[in-house]
């Protein structure tokens, strides 16, 4: 293997190595380069060139790590890079002694150690990785909607106009459409229906009524797409997940103690819900749920005075659109809008996972930066 390889001819800047645990792989890799290496000396000569290879000064491999990794490595990696080298050395060094005295005291001898496995040598150390914090989230609202009977269906993120919009009673030239009507493919002329990235996870209403007469109960988690300029609270790839529950006689009632059920779940017994009127086109009549602040418990005010950060002072942090199905939507998908009543909510996961989590800004996400990551193990 050649020293660009394992990179030794590069500093770990440049192999974007910051982290501890990346040093101790870089290491591995160098003990497996070893290893291999080792195996294929058998008679003086090989010996020689494999102990200048490793051990010599102007540019043997360990000096080379010295040289390019070592001495200009962030003070935070120093110890690091330190430890494992010394590590190295040490094993390196005696394992050239080995094979040394097993070439010296015959052939025999050479050729058993072709045959050996050191079986005293360390293992690798390979870090676990964590499920990502918006996964985390998702699993925890799934789990609290299954212990209410809920299951969970996922759909796809490429829809046809008919899903996302049609059938949800949003028909060509609504206004709503305007924030939504946004990322479209490029298809063949001649494509049997236009295609976009779905601007939520509504579309499975329609896809799980159409597979499914009543009773209904979902949950649909998913990525969601909207043109949205980037910001502190703006992506243009985010998650939701849906919730749709119809059956013979779903009332207003049963609508509002699941969300509070839910919220209580999440935040804590102690946060209170309010829902003001919204408008969708898909629900009616809609509102928009809120909850008491569960920073400042409701107050408005920050524990050691001044306005609360996390609702700036509003006491209530809006959290979610929801309603009673619309009976224009049973019409969709051959329900009889006379014997079935039902509600949906879509839950934006990354908005809830930064108020539970104290997270201020989106692309945190995205980024999957392991130093924001492991703090969420
Ligand atoms: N789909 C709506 C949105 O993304 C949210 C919603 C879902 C509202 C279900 C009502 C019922 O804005």
């Amino acid at each position: 293997m050649p020293t660009s390889d394992i990179g030794l001819d590069k500093t770990l800047a440049d192999l974007g190595v910051t982290q501890p645990e990346q040093v101790a792989l870089r290491f591995a890799k160098i003990r497996v380069h070893f290893q291999e290496h080792f195996q294929t000396v058998h008679d003086e000569s090989e010996w020689k060139s494999f102990r200048d290879r490793w051990l010599g000064r102007k540019s043997g491999v360990l000096t080379q790590i010295t040289d390019n990794w070592l001495k200009p490595a962030t003070p935070q990696l120093k110890r690091a890079v330190g430890a494992s080298l010394n590590e190295l050395r040490a094993h390196v060094e005696s394992q050239i002694e080995a094979r040394r005295a097993a070439i010296e005291s015959g052939a025999e001898e050479s050729a058993l150690a072709r045959e050996r496995v050191d079986l005293s040598l360390p293992g690798f150390i390979r870090p676990t990785g964590s499920h990502h914090l918006i996964r985390q989230v998702f699993q925890e609202i799934e789990d609290i909607f299954f212990s209410i009977g809920f299951s969970v269906v996922e759909g796809p993120e490429i829809e046809t106009p008919y899903y996302n919009f049609e059938a949800l009673n949003i028909p060509e030239f609504h206004p709503v459409r305007d924030d939504m009507d946004t990322f479209y493919l490029e298809l063949p002329t001649g494509a049997k229906t236009p295609l976009l990235l779905r601007t939520h996870t509504s579309p499975m209403q329609i896809r799980t009524m159409e597979k499914q007469k009543p009773p209904v109960r979902v949950i649909v988690p998913g990525k969601v797409y909207r043109r949205d300029n980037p910001d502190a609270t703006h992506s243009f790839a985010f998650h939701q997940i849906e919730g749709l529950a119809v059956d013979s006689d779903i009332t207003f009632c049963d609508f509002t103690g699941t969300i509070e059920y839910f919220v209580k779940e999440f935040f804590g017994p102690s946060v209170k819900t309010r829902f003001r009127p919204s408008y969708f086109p898909f629900t009616e009549p809609s509102v928009e749920f809120d909850v008491s602040c569960p920073f400042c418990g409701g107050t408005g005010t920050a524990a050691g005075g001044g306005t609360c950060s996390k609702c700036k002072g509003a006491a209530w942090i809006e959290l979610f659109g929801a309603g009673m199905v619309d009976p224009a939507v049973y019409g969709f998908v051959n329900y009889d809008a006379k014997r079935v009543s039902g509600f949906a909510f879509g839950i934006g996961i990354d908005r809830l996972a930064m108020l539970k989590y104290g997270i201020d800004d989106i692309q945190v996400f995205f980024q999957n930066d392991v130093r924001f990551l492991r703090q969420f193990p």
